[in-house]
């Protein structure tokens, strides 16, 4: 029950942080999107005037061809990139125009990343991969909120081992867990489920779907498996650089049922 208090004062306190006190707001907003690689002969348009907005506890699925634009719009989303030109609201904070140290602050406290290939730091262990977002952030993790988080991926066996001494599932819960540390506002994904068999596609999109819930998590994921488009709550679909669906499910479903979908826009 105290671990549970805690959790919550965090949250609270990250998302007065960003939207200043009382308000509930979308907690993306992107506007007129533009992302130009190159330029002349090699020059490639990844993103075309993108706009939409994400409101605070929805659990987004991107879907689209190779080479449409979603890593694109996912890095630029996450910070990790910037726009050519348009607006990347996150709560009131335009990202787009923070300095990079402003922006590598802002992204730890506020942006989970999690990507295909887990990223974790082979010479730390599964302990340290996970409080690292802290470390960075020169503050000391809480015993007791960080035992609940391993508790809730269940890494409780595994936290002196190193990351080449996991399995794939194992690998990318610590990088969920990563991802979570600092109780982000948004977490993104790109192709989580990419690399792991169904049994563990299973395991981490419930995971990702219980953190959803229980704390009102925003998750944005990028994926090519129709399964996942089908578990989300929306699922927007880009195609050369262009929103070209946007389909509010009607019910929030669980990983394997297969309700209809309402077109949004
Ligand atoms: N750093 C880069 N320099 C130049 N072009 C790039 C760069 N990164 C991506 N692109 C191009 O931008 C377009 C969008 O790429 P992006 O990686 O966003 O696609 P994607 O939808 O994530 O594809 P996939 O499903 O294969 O991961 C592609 O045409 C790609 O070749
Ligand atoms: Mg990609």
């Amino acid at each position: 029950m105290k671990v549970i208090l805690k959790y919550y004062l965090i949250l609270i306190n990250n998302r007065q942080a960003l939207y200043g006190k009382g308000a509930t707001m979308n907690i993306l907003e992107i506007k007129n999107l533009n992302k130009v690689y190159g330029s002349g002969e090699t020059r490639v348009d990844a993103l075309k005037d993108v706009s939409f907005s994400i409101e605070e506890g929805e659990f987004v699925a991107i879907v689209g061809p190779s080479g449409s634009g979603k890593s694109t719009l996912m890095h630029i989303l996450g910070g990790v990139d910037r726009p050519t030109s348009g607006e990347v609201l996150i709560g009131q904070t335009d990202i787009c125009k923070l300095s990079e140290t402003d922006l590598a602050i802002f992204r730890r406290r506020h942006i989970g990343l999690i990507y295909q290939f887990y990223n974790l730091i082979p010479i730390l262990t599964v302990e340290e991969n996970l409080t690292l977002p802290i470390l960075l952030d020169k503050r000391k993790p809480n015993k007791e909120l960080l035992n609940d988080l391993i508790e809730k991926l269940g890494l409780e066996e595994r936290i002196k081992h190193l990351p080449n001494q996991l399995s794939g599932g194992q690998q990318q819960r610590v990088s969920i867990g990563r991802a979570l540390i600092n109780h982000p506002a948004l977490l993104l994904a790109d192709e989580p489920t990419g690399n792991l068999d169904s049994e563990n596609t299973k395991e981490i999109m419930k995971l990702l779907r219980k953190f959803n819930k229980e704390a009102k998590q925003t998750v944005i994921i990028i994926t090519h498996d129709e399964r996942i488009a089908l578990s989300a709550d929306r699922v927007i679909t880009i195609e050369d650089g262009m929103i070209t669906r946007d389909e509010a499910r009607i019910k929030t479903t669980n990983f394997n049922s297969d309700e209809k979908a309402e077109v949004r826009a």
